[in-house]
């Protein structure tokens, strides 16, 4: 079955107020509904429908009064009167049996939910849609001592809690906790002076893990409140650390429920990654009080509508938290390495798509971050303080409502007087834009001429121009800037725009900040990007130009065999050295663009990527780089070194971020002894696993492994990290049969999402490991997935994504994995979430 976006009718009914009872146990947990509804007059659809799912009924009553209704597998309908009335059902569910991990479930001896998207219709029968918005009244009967809901504390007793949640919202943001928790508190006190408690809620074990993601809670309170002018708005607000959870976090209105691996956070266990990560996931989830939770969606189809903005928000405010720059260039590598494949693959679809069969398939790159990059645009194309003032006016008018892309751009176009019918392509249309540039210079007038273009995507032929904003700077030739940034405002399919009055034909910096998704195409030379690399005032495009460098030079090495390229190497060299750059920069620049890019890049030129190749030009560039830098790296390594007590702060971070590439450098060259003595002076996870990072991708490590592996086994986040590391620090042609003999390892489960993708992402990840010619690693996903779907369908469709670039490949890579998703596709019983993916991919 297919949902479409035109066929949006509203429901026909309020939800007055709802009252739920939970009776809690593991195998027979009873709900009892007290939900008062209230026909409205003139409904388009008259019927009542309440989705429920896999549910036990045990009795009906509207208004004291028994009924029948008739039950499929997707809900029931029922004879309801023309007045006001009082529905009440009681239903059981089996949450310790549900490892799809969506509803009520359990997860370590705790119950917990996950109601987004349409998880709310496996607790009770219910209009689980988010454009239905009540208050809800939880009573929780359990014999665990906490006991959790949405909204502000009621009561609480022994075996009892009452809690009351004021703000209408939609059921995906009810939530549920019961277990044996310990809390860390604290307080904060918003603007306006109201005092909110705070808890972080864990297991028993983890409370000296809690300290920075409550650090990271007020900080983002805090900003929100600066930045946006938006306070809490409850008495309370809780987060809960949960093992067995199928994505990062989830917003409940007041009990945010977070994938353990995104709270808990030590400098023991941790990586600077898993600290910055932890930062930006609270606020993304804090941030959603606002963009989501107050302001929330009309349909699924609206679901940029809170992601992308709440995305964008949470960019920001990691920009100001740590370097703009920095935060800048990281979400574009992302972005290149999930959103493009996507865009221009089979499952490319609109950021706000018309149709899908299954919402959680639609949970994606495109939606999140190339929905984030359209704020973004919006908010260059405007200027910061239009944004500001539009954002006042969007929560003004529509909080407490559920909305759309419409409503969302109505407001820009009211504060600013701006069309933006243009504009909204950018929601309507999928595709990554092409924007390819020519220049001219006569006269002290240059001239940059733009042509762009988006190829065809699934069910979307023609495309129209859209809105391009390209941040524009020029350069003259000794490097200083001639024409600061300046927005040129595209909107035709080639266009021209001219600068005048200058004394000689400028170096162009283009696309600053990167302020478009879209694939810049320009005729240039190494000469310029290494002039654009070491003078450009815009520090996103100094990055750019080197990583460009850095292509072209594998690129040359795949399909010439040529040696890397001199002048690369020597740019790199002085960046490297380079002490008035920032650390974090100099490690994103000597950080290769990954292989997965490389394999696009070719095939844009009409190659077929062979993915051995592109291994070996990488492995042949980082040690001829080593050895170029062979006399400098001990001075880099020991000047990289971060001395004193661990601080998870962007300085120290970016330092060892830096430290860790020269370490991995050295490595190549020292037969491991610094790594080895670095692995055993550890007293921190970013230096301990960096060094067996740097061990093992140089096949050294064995005993460091074991150790580590002795030293951890009892904490499941960092054994994360020692699976995925075993997986992908092997050598392309053992990686399958290394995550195959992990996948028989005890410590594996199908049961738990971070583990699976622990080892399976990893084989996905690795690229020539996964796209080794024997096909085991195709193979083995498959195994995999096919084993998962039955348990776990939202975690098997996700990771169905590792084969969407497959037409990339040669025809026999092509035959094999084609076998592969044949043979996923006929499997009995396969889910519809799984389904709808592999058939999206075999389709197009
Ligand atoms: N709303 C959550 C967030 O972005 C993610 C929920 C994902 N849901 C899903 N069904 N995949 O913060
Ligand atoms: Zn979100």
């Amino acid at each position: 079955e297919t949902f479409y976006l035109k066929d949006y009718t509203p429901f026909g009914f309020e939800v007055e107020s709802v009252q739920l009872t939970f009776r809690l146990a593991p195998h027979a947990t009873r709900v009892l509904s007290q939900i008062r509804f209230t026909p409205k007059p003139g409904a388009a659809d008259p019927q009542f429908f309440l989705h429920g799912e896999k549910l036990n009924l045990i009795s009906a009553k509207i208004d004291g009064v028994a009924v029948s209704p008739v039950i499929t597998a997707e809900g029931l309908t029922c004879d309801t009167p023309a007045e006001p009335f009082l529905w009440e059902a009681e239903v059981e569910i089996d949450p310790a049996s549900n490892t799809a991990l969506e509803g009520l479930y359990m997860s370590g001896g705790m119950y917990c939910t996950q109601c987004e998207a349409e998880g709310f219709r496996k607790i009770t029968y219910y209009p689980d849609r988010p454009d239905v918005m009540s208050t809800f009244t939880v009573r929780i009967e359990g014999d665990e001592e906490v006991l959790l809901s949405n909204g502000n504390p009621v009561s609480q007793s022994q075996g009892l809690a009452e809690w009351h949640d004021p703000w209408p919202k939609p059921a995906y943001l009810f939530a549920l906790v019961a277990g044996d928790l310990v809390n860390h508190p604290d307080t904060f006190t918003t603007r306006s002076g109201k005092e909110v408690e705070l808890n972080i809620w864990v297991r028993p074990g983890d409370e000296d893990k809690c300290a920075f993601g409550m650090e990271a809670l007020k900080k983002s309170m805090t900003w929100d409140e600066e930045a946006y002018g938006r306070e809490y708005d409850l008495d309370i607000f809780n987060i809960v650390a949960v093992d067995d959870f199928n994505m990062g976090a989830m917003e409940n209105k007041g009990l945010n429920v977070f994938n353990s691996s995104c709270v808990l956070a030590s400098p023991e266990t941790s990586t600077d990654a898993n600290f910055e990560r932890i930062e930006a996931i609270i606020a993304h989830e804090y941030f959603h009080n606002w963009t989501g939770n107050r302001i929330t969606c009309r349909d699924w189809f609206q679901l940029c509508l809170k992601e992308g903005l709440t995305v964008f928000r949470d960019a920001q405010f990691t920009a100001d938290m740590r370097s703009a720059s920095v935060k800048r260039i990281s979400d574009v590598i992302d972005l290149r390495a999930r959103q493009f494949p996507e865009d221009q693959g089979p499952l490319s679809h609109p950021v706000r798509p018309e149709e899908f069969q299954e919402i959680n398939n639609f949970y994606t790159a495109t939606i999140y971050e190339k929905g984030a990059e359209i704020i973004g645009m919006l908010k260059r194309l405007v200027g910061d303080e239009a944004y500001r003032k539009a954002l006042d006016l969007y929560f003004d008018r529509h909080d407490g409502q559920a909305c759309t892309i419409e409503d969302w751009l109505q407001v820009f176009e009211d504060s600013t007087g701006r069309d933006l019918t243009q504009f909204k392509r950018w929601y309507a249309q999928a595709g990554t834009p092409r924007l390819k540039v020519a220049e001219s210079f006569a006269d002290g007038t240059y001239t940059l001429t733009f042509e762009q273009s988006t190829a065809p995507t699934p069910g979307q032929p023609d495309k129209d121009p859209r809105v391009i904003p390209i941040a524009v700077g020029l350069l003259n030739g000794n490097g200083d800037e001639v024409q600061p940034t300046t927005v040129l405002e595209m909107t035709q399919a080639k266009q021209s725009f001219t600068f005048e009055g200058l004394a000689s034909k400028p170096v162009p910096s283009i696309l600053r900040e990167f302020s478009a998704p879209v694939i810049l195409e320009r005729d240039t030379s190494n000469t310029e990007r290494a002039f654009l690399l070491a003078h450009d005032s815009d520090l996103f495009n100094r990055w750019e130009a080197g990583n460009a460098l850095s292509r072209e030079a594998r690129i040359a090495m795949v399909l010439t065999g040529a040696a890397p390229d001199a002048s690369y190497l020597d740019a790199l060299q002085k960046l490297v050295r380079d002490d008035s750059l920032d650390p974090a920069f100099r490690a994103l620049i000597l950080q290769p663009p990954s292989q997965s890019d490389i394999a696009q890049a070719l095939f844009e030129r009409g190659h077929l990527p062979d993915p051995q190749k592109i291994y070996d030009a990488a492995e042949t560039l980082t040690q001829t780089l080593a050895q170029q830098l062979a006399d400098s790296l001990p001075r880099l390594y020991a000047d990289t070194t971060v001395q004193g007590p661990y601080q998870p702060d962007a300085v120290s971070a970016g330092k060892r971020a830096l430290n860790g590439r020269i370490l991995s450098l050295l490595t190549r060259l020292d037969g491991g002894d610094q790594a080895s003595r670095q692995y055993d002076a550890a007293d921190n996870m970013t230096q301990q696993y960096a060094a067996l990072a740097a061990l093992l991708t140089a096949e050294k490590g064995t005993a460091q492994s074991q150790a580590f592996y002795q030293q951890w086994q009892g904490d499941r986040l960092v054994m994360d990290k020692w699976f995925a590391l075993q997986v992908a620090a092997a050598p392309p042609e053992a990686t399958a049969h290394i995550a195959s003999r992990l996948t028989e390892h005890p410590l594996f489960t199908l049961k738990n999402p971070n583990r699976f993708r622990a080892v399976m992402g990893a084989l996905a990840g690795s690229h020539a490991g996964f796209h080794h010619a024997s096909g085991a690693g195709y193979q083995l996903l498959a195994d995999k997935l096919i084993a998962l779907d039955s348990l776990n369908p939202q975690t098997t469709a996700r990771m169905c994504t590792a084969f969407q670039t497959w037409k990339r490949y040669d025809a026999p890579r092509q035959a094999l994995i084609r076998q592969q998703l044949r043979r996923i596709k006929d499997t009995k019983g396969l889910s519809r979430d799984t389904n709808e993916m592999v058939s999206r991919i075999l389709d197009a």
